[in-house]
């Protein structure tokens, strides 16, 4: 375990197997339908990587960045579009593909702003949700694990764009950023 973490919340085989259930899910649900995947950047391309990889639709793929200002531990109400879609979205499955819903205002944004562009549908799937921090009304279509509130690293997530790569998700030590 990495010497900055206080434990580790997910190792890498239950993130396995959490991928491979949300994939089931996805699967069976929209049932051979085309699928335009947007993930958010940067935090779930490894998650998106893996999820991706077991769809058995057609899927296309494109990306979105938002950031909320600051670089602490938690995410402030405002949230700045940095980085949008190029895809049209007329008639479209819109799949967003998010590592962690913690207040919710990033992908209460996200989704405001991909509903009103004419898709068919627009459900959201998350890897982590931490439901104790909720400041929007925003719930996933399909999650992973519910988490309690721990800030954690691992797997996509950072602390100051620190920690992407481990392959297991961990709880981070209040003495890094406290
Ligand atoms: P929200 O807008 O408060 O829901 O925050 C969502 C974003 O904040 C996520 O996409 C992450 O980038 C970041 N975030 C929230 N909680 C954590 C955490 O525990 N670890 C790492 N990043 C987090
Ligand atoms: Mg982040």
């Amino acid at each position: 375990m990495h010497k900055d973490l206080k434990s580790i919340l997910m190792p890498k085989e239950e993130i396995a197997a959490a991928v491979s259930q949300l994939a089931d899910q996805l699967n069976n649900d929209f049932n051979g339908e085309p699928v335009l995947a947007v993930v958010i950047l940067k935090g779930s391309m490894f998650f998106a990587a893996d999820l991706l990889r077991e769809l058995t639709m057609p899927v296309t793929l494109d990306f979105m960045k938002v950031s909320s200002y600051g670089s602490g531990s938690a995410s402030s109400g405002a949230v700045k579009l940095a980085l949008d879609i190029s895809a049209d979205l007329t008639g479209q499955n819109v799949l967003i593909i998010e590592d962690i819903i913690d207040s919710g205002n990033t992908l209460f944004k996200i989704r405001n702003l991909l509903s009103n562009r004419g898709a068919k549908c627009v459900k959201i799937c998350t890897l982590l949700d931490k439901p104790e921090r909720r400041e929007a009304k925003i719930e996933a279509d399909y999650t992973g694990k519910f988490i309690p509130n721990e800030f954690v690293v691992g797997y996509g997530l950072d602390y100051d764009e620190r920690y992407r790569n481990l392959d297991y998700i961990g709880i981070l030590d209040e003495s890094v950023y406290s």
